[in-house]
């Protein structure tokens, strides 16, 4: 019993030393100083319709607790298509939960960056890409490139730490809705979903 507990905290560490390394090699584009709670995941994880029948599309899975929550909640690996821009990461991933469609690349460039899967269309995306990062340009054009890819009033999920939302309002183009603050975060973490109607 204390040998297993030994190996989780273990693996949990291992998991936020690598997550450092990451932002110190690149913090703008991690974004986060630590991982996202599993808290938060599940909180995150829990707007995929398992029902659908349509694969999900993931956002900077970094050392992939988010990816672990969506697996969890019921997504088959081979439905799962999870784009990470870091090569570290990716390969890291790509070790840790076989069968998923890890693509190492860029979110803001989907049309190239998702090859085969780029005409499909996906059930929902939840995205931990570090909005706050890039200008807000960028950020419009990627929500509403999301959008274009799921059905009409599924969502976009994203994380972000600031106290609006990361992508300003349009009401003609997208809908905005706070879905939750999570303080079990470090740091807490907001989670806002955009929607097409
Ligand atoms: C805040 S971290 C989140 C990591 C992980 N999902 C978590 O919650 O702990 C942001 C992740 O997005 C990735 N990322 C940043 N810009 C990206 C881009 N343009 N395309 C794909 N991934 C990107 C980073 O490499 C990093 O893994």
């Amino acid at each position: 019993m204390e040998l297993r507990l030994k190996e989780r905290l273990g693996r949990k560490f291992d998991e936020e030393i690598r997550f450092f390394k990451g932002w110190m090699d690149g913090p703008k584009r991690v974004g986060a100083i630590c991982p996202t709670s599993s808290v938060t995941a599940k909180r995150m994880a829990s707007v995929v319709d398992t029902a659908s029948g349509l694969p999900v599309l993931e956002l900077g899975p970094g050392t992939g607790i988010i990816t672990k929550a969506i697996l969890k909640h019921g997504v088959a690996p081979d439905r799962l298509v999870s784009v990470e821009y870091s090569t570290d990461f990716y390969q890291h991933l790509l070790r840790t939960f076989p069968g998923v469609n890890f693509i190492n690349g860029d979110a803001f460039d989907l049309g190239r960056t998702l090859g085969a899967w780029k005409d499909k269309t996906f059930d929902s995306v939840v995205s931990a890409i570090p909005l706050l990062s890039f200008p807000m340009e960028r950020r419009i054009a990627l929500i509403e490139d999301l959008l274009d890819r799921i059905p009409a009033g599924r969502p976009v999920m994203q994380i972000t730490y600031g106290p609006i939302s990361p992508v300003i309002a349009n009401p003609d183009r997208y809908r905005i809705k706070h879905y939750d603050f999570v303080v079990r975060n470090i740091p807490p973490a907001q989670l806002w979903l955009y929607t097409r109607s």
